[in-house]
This record gives C-alpha cells, sequence and structure tokens, in this order.
C-alpha cells in the first residue's frame, strides 16, 4: 500500500510546467483508430489512464510506440473490436473506444466502464446517439455489442455529455452522410479532438460551440500537441492558494480557467495571466467567495470543485457549493472534516464555514479529484497527514509527490510504513 506522507504549513512557492490535458489525450488515443494512417500525439503526461488506453490499443491490434511524452500509433493492424473486461474497467473513458471501432470495423464489444464513483454513471447518451445513426445494441452476459453500418443523423443530446459528444464525433466520421450533434459539450478537449481529426483532414464544423457538424470520412494522418490540463491547473492554483503561496504556472492557457480564476480572485488571490502562462500569488489566509455552482463548460467545472473547496477550508467566512454535474460528488467531505474543517452537506449542496486552523489526519482517497483535495487540505494542516488510495490520483497527475516538492510542500511517498525523518519528529 502506498502512501503520501504530508507535513502541512508551508506556503507552496515556486515554478511548476503544466502536463497535458488528461481529459483530452483520453479521447485523442482512442480517436487514433479512426486515423488510415495513424497519428503522433505530442505532450502525452505520464497516467495510469493513459497506459490503461495504450494497452487497449494494443490489444485492438494497433502498433503503440511512446518515447517520452510523445505516442505514436499506427492502427493499420487493427483486428479486435473487443475491449477487455480488466482494461474497461480500469478507467471510464475506455467507453471512448466505442464510437471510434464502429466507425473503423462496424461492430465493438464492451462491457460497463470503470472510473471515479461519483454516483451512477450511465451511458445512455453515448448509445442513444449511436442507435440514432444506425447500431444495433444487444446485453448479454455483461456485455455490450454494438453494431451496424452507420449513417449521418441528426442528434440532440439532453445533456451536453463530454463523452457521450466525443464517442458521436469519432462514430460519425465513420458515417454515411453528415452528422448534426444539437446541444454538444463545449469542453475544450472537445475542441482539441476536434482539431486534431482536423489536422488529419477530418470535415467538422463548429469546433468548440454546442452545434457541431460531421461529414462522414476517416482522416489519414496527424501530428498534435495535446492542449494543457486545465483541471491539473486548478488544483496546482488551488494548493498555492489554500497555503498562502505564490505560483508560477508554465504551458498553462488562462482562457481554459476563467471560473476557476475568478473565483481565486474573489478569495482574495492576486492573478496575472500571461500567453500560456499563470502566476498567482496569495494572501495568508483567503475569503469566503460567492456561491459555486458547477455546471458544463463555460461554467465552473465539477472537477475543480473539491480542490476549490480544500483550498478555501480556512478561509474566512462562508462559501456554498452546488454540485449540478454529478450526482455524488462529495466524497472528500469527511476526509476534510477529519482534518477539522467545517462543511455541511445536503444533496447537491455542501456549506463550507472557514476554520483559522487544520490538522493532520489519515485519510484515503476515494476518487481522483477528491483525492487532490485531500492533498490540498494537508498542504496546509498543522501536523502529519497520511493519504492513501494513491491509485485514484495516478490516473490523474503526472508525478505529484515530485512537483508539489518542487513547490516546497514536505511531501513524501511511502510503499511501507512511516518515513524516518516525519517519524521521528511527530506522530500522525
Ligand atoms: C468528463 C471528464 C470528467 C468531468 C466530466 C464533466 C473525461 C475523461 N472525463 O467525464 O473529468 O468531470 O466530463 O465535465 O473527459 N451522463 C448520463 N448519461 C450518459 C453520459 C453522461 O446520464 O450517457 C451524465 C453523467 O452521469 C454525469 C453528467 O452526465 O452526471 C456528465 O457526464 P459527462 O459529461 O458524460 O462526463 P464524462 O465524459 O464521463
Amino acid at each position: 500500500m502506498d502512501y503520501l506522507w504530508i507535513r502541512g504549513g508551508r506556503p507552496l512557492a515556486g515554478e511548476i510546467v503544466c502536463q497535458g490535458a488528461k481529459n483530452s489525450v483520453l479521447p485523442l488515443l482512442a480517436g487514433a483508430i479512426v486515423f488510415r494512417q495513424g497519428c503522433r500525439i505530442h505532450n502525452c503526461p505520464q497516467l495510469t489512464d493513459v497506459e490503461a488506453a495504450l494497452a487497449i490499443l494494443t490489444r485492438l491490434g494497433c502498433r503503440v510506440r511512446r518515447t517520452g511524452g510523445t505516442v505514436e500509433v499506427d492502427p493499420t493492424g487493427l483486428t479486435g473490436n473487443r475491449i477487455p473486461r480488466a482494461l474497461m474497467g480500469a478507467m471510464r473513458s475506455s467507453v471512448l473506444f466505442l464510437g471510434p471501432l464502429l466507425a473503423r470495423t462496424g461492430s465493438c464489444c464492451l462491457c460497463q466502464p470503470g472510473g471515479c464513483p461519483l454516483g451512477s454513471r450511465p451511458i445512455d447518451l453515448h448509445l442513444l446517439g449511436l442507435q440514432a445513426l444506425g447500431a444495433e445494441v444487444e446485453r448479454a452476459e455483461g456485455w455490450l455489442y454494438c453494431r451496424g453500418k452507420l449513417r449521418g443523423a441528426a442528434i440532440t443530446l439532453p445533456f451536453p455529455s463530454v463523452g457521450a459528444t466525443e464517442n458521436l464525433i469519432l462514430a460519425a466520421l465513420g458515417a454515411e452522410g453528415t452528422t448534426t450533434i444539437y446541444n454538444a459539450a463545449r469542453e475544450p478537449e472537445v475542441a482539441d479532438l476536434i482539431a486534431m481529426l482536423s489536422a488529419g483532414g477530418a470535415n467538422i464544423a463548429g469546433g468548440g460551440s454546442a452545434m457541431l457538424q460531421i461529414t462522414g470520412g476517416l482522416p489519414q494522418w496527424a501530428e498534435y500537441r495535446v492542449m494543457p490540463d486545465r483541471m491539473a491547473a486548478a488544483t496546482y492554483l488551488c494548493a498555492a492558494a489554500g497555503t498562502g503561496g505564490e505560483l508560477r504556472l508554465l504551458e498553462a492557457e488562462p482562457r481554459h480557467l476563467q471560473p476557476v480564476l475568478q473565483a481565486l480572485t474573489a478569495a482574495g488571490c492576486t492573478i496575472s495571466p500571461g500567453a500560456g502562462e499563470l502566476h498567482l500569488k496569495a494572501p495568508a489566509r483567503l475569503k469566503a467567495v460567492s456561491p459555486v455552482r458547477t455546471a458544463p463548460y463555460p461554467g465552473f467545472p465539477t472537477d475543480a470543485q473539491a480542490p476549490l473547496m480544500a483550498a478555501l477550508a480556512r478561509s474566512r467566512g462562508v462559501t456554498v457549493f452546488e454540485e449540478n454535474v454529478f450526482a455524488s460528488r462529495y466524497g472528500h467531505v469527511p476526509a476534510l472534516q477529519a482534518m477539522g474543517a467545517n462543511i455541511r452537506t445536503a444533496g447537491a449542496v455542501a456549506a463550507l464555514t472557514g476554520v483559522p486552523e487544520l490538522h493532520g489526519a489519515q485519510v484515503e482517497a476515494t476518487d481522483l479529484r477528491g483525492g487532490a483535495a485531500m492533498v490540498i487540505a494537508a498542504l496546509q494542516a498543522r501536523g502529519i497527514s497520511r493519504i492513501g488510495g494513491l491509485a485514484h490520483l495516478n490516473r490523474g497527475y503526472a508525478d505529484f509527490p515530485r512537483q508539489l516538492e518542487l513547490l516546497g510542500g514536505d511531501v513524501k511517498l511511502e510503499r511501507r510504513g512511516l518515513p524516518d525523518e516525519l517519524g521521528r519528529t511527530e506522530p500522525a
């Protein structure tokens, strides 16, 4: 069992480079299948979710080569259409292989995807859209079989699901004729996928808007650089803000982070966005902000809700959070409470009253961003915290402990027991 030991109380200060976006690289890797000659993707972060995506590609018969942050995928030898159960269980994004496999081979077989436990995470919108394109969907013995010749159609999504939008774009490239998606997700990661497909010759209009028009026809080959990770950026900004620190974040995209930057500014931070970078300076103690309501892009991102809550745990005043994207996304609250945070939840609402001080505790991450919130709280707390459940963090943060250390955090990654230098000085 791996643990992260954190002795809190040091303001994070310094400069780091923002990683490539997890939520972009995963659809890009699934999308690699629709390229006739393959693609080369730069700035791929070192994450277990990326490894899972590469394993799926390999199992499907693609040739995959990773050199540092660059991944080359050659799908010309694609033979399979079944995603192994273990890999489906490893991450939610494995469902993104459905659309491209249908586009490329006319069939796909998979089971329910895994991912963070954020309430029920159905894939009904993915399937409804694919059915509208002409796919037949059958369930048997825990497996889902999709097959059919796809034809362009008009699809209105009842909710602008990010994954469903990505899946449908990829499937529509294999359809005859034009597909229109109304109420499409406008997240920058969707636009990133469209940009890579377009670089390979795909004909997709409306990238970044709620109405997309996709003309059937597979792209040829593309070379592409993954956009900066706005969720990792939000996490490091919240960590610096909560600890009263000062952070220069390089290779970030301030335009993607507006609602988070607004909240941190309202909390008392001074933020200077530059070209492809951000500088944040925080006061010793933040102040409460007006209600934070999560919503699809360009609203406040649900993935930044837990990190911001942790950053505000020692703020002056009361901040109300309303989670509107996922049914259950307050899994981090008991851990923050164990560190002394004053938070009450009722359904989709959480009310946080800032306290002057947090204290170290032993806690367990139960999801990716919730785990990040625990780290942010631990960095501010008096004493030592031990955080388990690191597999969740490894899914989304490249080299997290090292990055925090670079910023001056007192952080140790241990595979067994309490590290000596911490153990001698203070009990956990
Ligand atoms: C993606 C992101 C995730 C982020 C989320 C919302 C990736 C790899 N993950 O997840 O980090 O938190 O967007 O911005 O990009 N829903 C249905 N039926 C469906 C699909 C979704 O009811 O078929 C619901 C979900 O349960 C959820 C909401 O729609 O309540 C949003 O989900 P969606 O936008 O699809 O998120 P993901 O693509 O899974």
